[in-house]
């Protein structure tokens, strides 16, 4: 038995203010390990300070990187060169991160040392059959425990060679494995997506300097060049200013800006979305930061309406359906998930976690295996007092303090301490915008 974190949230003031998000984790993932492997010292501005990015700095300080912190959000890394890892005796712990792991996996494929990768009991559950099946295919050697979850073992390997590979599921993270043992295998790399998803590892890949051909749905390169230090900027997450946004679209009298947010188009399906529900949301001043597209986001309450989410902006909304499904449960009328069967293996099972949470709130939910059926309340409409359970998944949290800004009454939100993987400073933030959310310790049996 455990002392985890649950939290109160109820419904606060109508959200106006003029905020920032934390850094983008994806970004901070890559560039702490292009850093680490390059040739020179980077420095990265606007680092998500998120116990899955600093898993991952701190792995990578095990196998012999100095990377030091002068101050909150900026790391400098002293690049080691492509091979001037090291490896280490400890087992190299990725906490939650899904990201972390898949990615560092491809990383550590073609080194002279062997290590072992290992996950908290989210991420060991999680599938890694899809990074192992590629990086085999390349020539590594991965062992993993039953059902290729962690943790995993990965052999010594100077020895990978290119592949030309077709991903089966939608995944920027599979992408990048392959392109990071690319790096280091002989011969050409190849990757083709049927439906495109974020690009930073390309992008970023050759903004350090290494040729690299990629365009939507495709990326090739060729091992054996080198790269070369760089100083970035990481943007806010858009994937994190998404709670505030929901949140902003269905409390009345709301009035937001959200700083200086990624607006990267892989990313941002959910803005789609919620304009064909009817918000009111406008980018200003947007501009570039560190390579990448930004914009401040203005958001206004407006009444929903439930829609098809067109399954061609899955991919683009991916870490977003647990706030699509709360803006939907306060929508008029149903709206209809399809083709987001990935969401069943993210940190949680999040068709099944927001059906039941959003059930116990009052709202009908029919889960299908892809997706689900969002039955609106509509404008008028307010959830009722409840019990979730987050199931230790950052976004299913922080989705259920959104939704409890509609609700008479209190929700209780167990097992919420993940949040701290991806959004330090939610609560607090999310308070000095209106919302309400406290924090009570609870011990869960
Ligand atoms: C990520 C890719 C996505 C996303 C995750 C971050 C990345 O995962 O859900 O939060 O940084 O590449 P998949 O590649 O598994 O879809």
């Amino acid at each position: 038995m455990s002392a985890r974190i649950a939290w109160i949230a109820a419904r606060g003031g109508p959200l106006r203010g003029d905020l920032r998000v934390p850094g983008d984790k994806s970004i901070s993932h890559r560039a702490l390990m292009l850093a680490a492997i390059a040739e020179g010292t980077s420095r990265i501005g606007g680092f998500l300070e998120g116990e899955d990015t600093r898993a991952t700095a701190a792995i990578l300080r095990q196998l012999g990187v100095r990377i030091e912190a002068p101050a909150d959000g900026e790391r400098v890394v002293h690049g080691v060169g492509l091979h001037g890892l090291r490896g280490s005796a400890d087992r190299l712990d990725c906490g939650n991160a899904g990201t972390g792991m898949r990615l560092l996996c491809g990383l550590l494929a073609g080194q002279d040392f062997a290590c072992e990768l290992v996950g908290d009991e989210s991420l060991s559950r999680r599938p890694m059959g899809r990074v192992i099946e590629p990086l085999t295919r390349m020539g590594a050697s991965i062992a993993a425990a039953d059902g290729g979850r962690p943790p995993l073992r990965i052999a010594a390997n100077k020895a990978l060679r290119g592949i030309d590979y077709e991903l089966p599921v939608a995944s920027a993270q599979v992408k990048s494995a392959v392109l990071f043992a690319g790096l280091y295998a002989q011969g050409t790399t190849r990757v083709h997506e049927s439906q495109p998803t974020r690009d930073y590892t390309e992008s970023m890949l050759a903004a350090f300097g290494w040729p690299i051909r990629f365009r939507p749905g495709h990326a090739e390169l060729e091992g054996g060049h080198r790269l070369r230090a760089l100083d970035i900027v990481v943007p806010g997450d858009f994937s994190s200013a998404a709670f505030l946004i929901v949140a902003a679209c269905i409390v009345p009298g709301s009035d937001v800006l959200i700083r200086e947010v990624g607006i990267n188009r892989r990313r941002t399906g959910l803005l789609a979305a919620l304009r064909a529900m009817g918000a009111d949301i406008v980018e200003e001043n947007p501009r570039r930061l560190g390579g990448e597209a930004v914009a401040d986001l203005r958001v206004r309450h407006a009444d929903l309406h439930g829609i098809e989410v067109p399954p061609a902006i899955v991919a683009d909304m991916i870490d977003e359906f647990p706030a699509l499904f709360v803006a939907a449960a306060l929508a008029e009328g149903p709206t209809v998930v399809r083709g987001a069967a990935e969401l069943r293996v993210k940190e949680s099972d999040r068709i099944a976690g927001m059906a039941t949470g959003l059930h116990a709130l009052g709202v009908r939910v029919d889960e299908t295996p892809d997706g689900a059926i969002i039955h609106g309340l509509g404008a008028a409409g307010r959830l009722r007092s409840a019990q979730v359970d987050s199931r230790g998944d950052h976004r299913l949290a922080m989705a259920f303090a959104v939704a409890a800004q509609r609700a008479d009454g209190q929700a209780r939100i167990a097992d919420c301490a993940n949040v701290a993987t991806s959004f330090p400073g939610f609560m607090a933030l999310a308070n000095s915008f209106g919302m309400s959310v406290q924090a009570h310790p609870a011990t869960d049996s």
